[in-house]
């Protein structure tokens, strides 16, 4: 395989193509949104953990070797016209797959894109869907949008789900060494899509339908979103017990069977588990059945940005302050440690129900310079919590020294244990 196409360039789409590309493969990157084909055209990554350097130097290759370019060496060419993906031996899906404001399946994009690909599909291509989806997808909908083109899937091209598992930020499992699943429409179409995946990662997975494939990734988000809400429970009955959460996650932990670690937290964020257990609860409604668990653990982890402002409120009063004209600094505002993605990210809640209560607000979070639709620049840690009467640890990126806010606020709120260990008497835990 010498060509590979991808499209969608965001935090899955731009990782696998570089992955591809530093294989030396030739990698035609389609994407609709132009302001990303510029920054890349640029070769300026947009991804923290896609190094621009890399990028800029596979982007220069492509542009050098063209669409029809045939030299050897990796190589991306960034493009916007989808005609550009004949060149492809397979083609990757990698665009957004979520909710509408009813909380029900979105696929506009992936419709969208099957659409134009069926356009320009060719005989003999593999197309592979990795957008994360119900079970079904690739089947009922991607199949018969392709076939629009005249061919028939798992006949004239090869059709196949692989899920992404992407952890970003994450750096001990990585795409090479993170075994990737793989469900093909026909056995052909599997083993077609198992020999594109060897090139990049070191284990294949092979299931024995692209449905298998789908309802895996799901599963293992649903399985993240419960945990999570179970522990989330606990930690609001263990606020109203007067026992310490994470003393007793830690005292857990230590079974060495038996027993996962999931930590607390403000709420779920990020594009997965806020996401996609609900394409499985809206699926399972067609088949009369009720997926209580995903209700109930989305239900709970919604809960959580209310329990920590109740939190805030508590901490502020113990001081005999009101959150009304209190100034507050919130630490780290991204969904999770170590990266800048704001997708549903708890904080956006927690800031809009403390400015609904008046409380003066800033914030501190090296990978998000700027939360612009609210108005807010994040500022130094030093300035931040100077003077604050309050300090919140929403995400705690391992970069901030969160002593820094116990020296300089009045209290800290701490949501995600990182002060365990420090005896500092103005700091209140989840
Ligand atoms: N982010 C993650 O950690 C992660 C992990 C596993 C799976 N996933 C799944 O992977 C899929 C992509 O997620 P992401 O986080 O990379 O999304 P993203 O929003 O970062 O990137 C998607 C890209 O697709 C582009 N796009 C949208 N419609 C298009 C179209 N019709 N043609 C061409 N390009 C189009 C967008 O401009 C964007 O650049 C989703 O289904 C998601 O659930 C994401």
């Amino acid at each position: 395989m010498r060509t590979v196409g991808i499209i969608g360039l965001g935090y899955v789409g731009l990782p696998l193509a570089v992955a591809f590309a530093a294989e030396g493969k030739r990698v035609i990157a389609v994407d609709s949104d132009v302001s990303k084909l510029e920054m890349l055209d640029a070769g300026r990554s947009y991804i923290e953990d896609v190094p621009s350097e890399a990028l800029s130097k596979l982007v220069r290759a492509g542009e050098e070797a063209g669409t029809a370019g045939d030299a050897a060496g990796g190589s991306i060419l960034p493009t916007g016209r989808y005609e550009d993906l004949s060149a492809a031996e397979a083609i990757l899906i990698c665009v957004p797959t979520p909710l509408t404001e009813n909380r029900e399946p979105d696929l506009g994009a992936l419709v969208g894109t099957c659409e134009r690909l069926s356009k320009v599909l060719r005989q003999g291509q593999l197309v592979v869907v990795e957008s994360t989806t119900y079970p079904g997808t690739t089947r009922e909908r991607v199949a018969p949008l392709l076939e629009a083109s005249g061919l028939v899937a798992g006949v004239d091209f090869n059709l196949a789900f692989s899920p992404e598992r992407v952890d970003p930020g994450r750096t001990d499992y990585t795409l090479r060494n993170t075994p990737k699943v793989v469900g093909g429409i026909t056995e052909a179409c599997a083993a077609r899509a198992r020999e594109l995946y060897e090139i990049v990662c070191e284990q294949i997975v092979p299931v024995s339908s692209p449905e298998a494939a789908e309802l895996s990734k799901l599963l293992e988000n649903i399985f993240r979103s419960v945990n999570i809400a179970l522990v989330n429970e606990l930690a609001m009955l263990t606020d109203r017990m007067g026992i310490d959460i994470w003393e007793v996650v830690e005292a857990a932990s230590t079974k060495p069977y038996g027993f996962m670690r999931f930590e607390p937290g403000p709420g779920m964020g990020g594009h997965c588990l806020p996401v996609d257990p609900f394409y499985l609860a809206w699926r399972a409604r067609e088949f009369d059945l009720a997926t209580e668990f995903i209700e109930l653990a989305g239900k709970v982890n919604q809960q959580m940005p209310y329990h920590c402002v109740s939190k805030a409120q508590r901490a502020l009063n113990d001081i005999g302050l009101a959150v009304r004209g209190a100034k507050i600094a919130l630490l780290g505002v991204s969904y999770k440690a170590g990266v800048g993605d704001m997708r549903e990210s708890p904080a956006l809640k927690i800031i809009e129900l403390l400015r609904e209560l008046g409380a003066e607000l800033c914030y501190h979070d090296p990978h998000v310079p700027s939360l612009s639709e609210l108005g807010m620049e994040s500022v130094e840690l030093q300035d931040a919590v100077r003077d604050a009467d309050l300090a919140i640890v929403v995400t705690a990126h391992p970069s901030v020294d969160h002593e820094v806010a116990i020296e300089g606020a009045k209290v800290v709120l701490d949501l995600r244990g990182v002060t365990r260990g420090i005896d500092a008497h103005n700091v209140v835990r989840l």
